[in-house]
């Protein structure tokens, strides 16, 4: 593993309804470093301001104080050109139900500009990695809620994400399903050096899945 930074924030603070009599810190002074290949998690219970952190990094919501870095350019000014190189699964992140799970992600790159024919290529490979190469073709509303879960996880490393954040990728996905998932996430982070930042709130998770760990 390299250990370049990928990540970096400093002193970074949010808070909410600034002033008011229901203020909310959701972030207070949070200094950390990600670096390329790793495996983060993100720990704490609901409220602790795991999905807050992700969106400040991937832009969706701006710090009240300090500052954050991703691939070395800062998020606030730099910010539609750190959205072309990271993916975002959110936490109630859908498939599309009407489409196979091939057109998944065939669609979702080319929203991203990029054509056709790499897109069926790298999802040749994906389809592979995930395991639906044989359900490619069939839609993705007859999928159980792991299946689904392996779609969004392709269609998000689609674009060829250097980062890939995940935010809680296994809640409200049954055992077998969350398995699925943990597994996949262990075979892209040691087979493609991919660095993920995921959320969660289970600590056995961390400890099977995270090489590092902020809490
Ligand atoms: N847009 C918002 N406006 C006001 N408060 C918010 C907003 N988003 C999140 N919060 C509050 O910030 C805190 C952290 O939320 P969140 O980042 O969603 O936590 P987590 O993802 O760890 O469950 C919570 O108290 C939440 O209610
Ligand atoms: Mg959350």
């Amino acid at each position: 593993m390299q250990n370049d930074v990928v990540i970096r924030t400093e002193g970074l603070t949010k808070i909410f309804e600034e002033g008011k009599k229901h203020e909310v810190i959701a972030l207070d002074n949070v200094s950390l470093d990600i670096h390329r290949g790793e495996v983060f998690g993100l720990l704490g219970p609901n409220g602790a301001g795991k999905t807050t952190l992700i969106r400040i990094l991937v832009g969706l919501l701006t710090p009240t104080k300090g500052k954050a870095s991703v691939l070395d350019m800062d998020v606030v000014e730099d910010i539609d050109n750190i959205r072309e190189r990271v993916a975002l699964l959110p936490q109630e992140a859908g498939v599309y139900d009407r489409l196979t799970a091939r057109e998944n992600l065939v669609y979702y790159g080319g929203l991203y500009g990029i054509p056709e024919d790499v897109l069926n290529e790298r999802a040749d490979h994906l389809l592979d990695i995930v395991g639906l190469r044989k359900k490619e073709d069939y839609q993705v509303k007859s999928f159980s809620g792991g299946m689904k879960r392996k779609v969004l996880v392709a269609r998000a490393l689609i674009i060829e994400p250097e980062i890939i954040f995940m935010d809680e990728p296994t809640t409200g996905v049954d055992t077998v399903g969350a398995r699925v998932v943990r597994n996949l996430l262990k075979k892209l982070s040691s087979e493609r050096d991919q660095t993920i930042i995921l959320t969660t709130h289970d600590l056995s998770e961390v400890t099977e899945l995270c090489h590092r760990v902020g809490i």
